[in-house]
């Protein structure tokens, strides 16, 4: 630690983080306070889990000991480590962490759905079919960017659980149904778009499963899907790699690539396929939202052993856009 270069940092509103007084010890605490309120940057590196976060805190030094208007740190700032704001993803900065994190039940989904999105053309009005919609985040999103109504429907989430996570964002127009993917509840050509955010590889990988989900739009209706892809077919690869199969086993058959899902669909003839593409960030995306879901329930992340083995050789995301020819 350089003198001059400490602070009163305290990691005490996570558990499992040390106070800055075991990081650095009131021999190297005292030297670096030069000036009561000195702006000081404090650079220094955490052990979260096993992974090294480096993190840089902006704010003014005090000890406890000599300044009776002490503040913790954690109580002043937000503890979190892992940053998820990104200028990649410019929309999905507006939500807030914790709410997100809340609703955890994989990859970040406003960041899939943001760059999915720009394969898709939605509009004001629009009914959009958000199906898989788990707590309701891509369906608030949906409603508040893009100002179409919204149809989140899910099989594991009851509605009234999904409504009362939605309810905190002060949105209209997003409807919590319980549906299966199969028997949708819908009368046929009702929607101008259905988007599927990590869900689709559950129910959409059967060969008729196309021609059943795309009744449900309109002529000229859109479907986006994000899904997790491997960058090789596990079909030529011939074998699950080892860190995938202990976590999903056989169901990483269903992540496919953006090329087999390209084929998949344009050979239907049912749909045109916009964009079938593998993220280059999909990786190191989910390997981020992984870590700071460690780092809001103090426990590790299921998918971290994965992500971290994989470092980005096989696993990412499909980003797929189609839509159905206009009658
Ligand atoms: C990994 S979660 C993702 C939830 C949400 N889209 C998100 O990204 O946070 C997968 C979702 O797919 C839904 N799902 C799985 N199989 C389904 C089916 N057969 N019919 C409808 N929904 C299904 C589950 O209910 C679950 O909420």
């Amino acid at each position: 630690m350089r003198a001059g270069c400490s602070a009163d940092v305290e990691y005490d509103g996570l558990r499992r983080q040390p106070a800055a007084e075991e990081l650095l010890g009131p021999k190297e605490l005292e030297p670096a306070v030069t000036r009561p309120s000195q702006p000081i940057v404090l650079d220094i590196t955490v052990p979260v889990e096993g992974t090294d976060q480096r993190i840089e805190f902006n704010h003014l030094p005090t000890l406890r000991d000599r300044n009776s208007q002490h503040i913790p740190f954690s109580a002043r700032y937000a503890a979190r480590v892992v940053e998820l704001k990104r200028d990649e993803y410019p929309r999905s900065n507006g939500y807030d962490a914790e709410w997100l994190l809340n609703g955890d039940m994989g990859p970040h989904p406003l960041w899939l759905l943001e760059d999915l999105a720009n394969d898709l053309d939605l509009r004001p009005g629009m009914r959009v079919l958000d199906l898989g919609s788990g707590k309701g985040a891509t369906s608030v999103f949906l409603a508040k960017e893009y100002g179409v109504q919204v149809w989140a429907a899910d099989l594991w989430i009851e509605p009234s659980e999904a409504a009362a996570h939605i309810a905190s964002q002060d949105v209209d127009g997003v409807v919590p149904v319980k549906a299966e993917a199969h028997a949708l509840p819908f009368a046929q050509g009702f929607f101008d778009a259905i988007v599927c955010i990590d869900a689709y590889e559950y129910f959409g990988t059967a060969d008729g499963y196309l021609a059943y989900l795309v009744q449900f739009l309109k002529p000229g209706g859109q479907l986006g899907v994000a899904t997790p892809a491997l960058r090789t077919e596990i079909r030529d690869l011939g074998y699950i790699p080892d860190h995938i199969n202990k976590l999903v086993g056989w169901e990483a058959i269903a992540w496919h690539t953006a090329d087999w899902w390209r084929f998949q669909w344009e050979i239907t003839e049912l749909v045109e396929v916009t964009a079938a593409r593998l993220q280059e960030s999909g990786w190191h995306d989910w390997l981020t939202w992984a870590q700071a879901v460690s780092e809001h329930r103090g426990s590790r992340d299921g998918a971290l052993d994965m992500l971290e083995a994989d470092q980005g050789e096989h696993l990412t995301f499909a980003i797929l856009a189609a839509r159905k020819p206009a009658a």
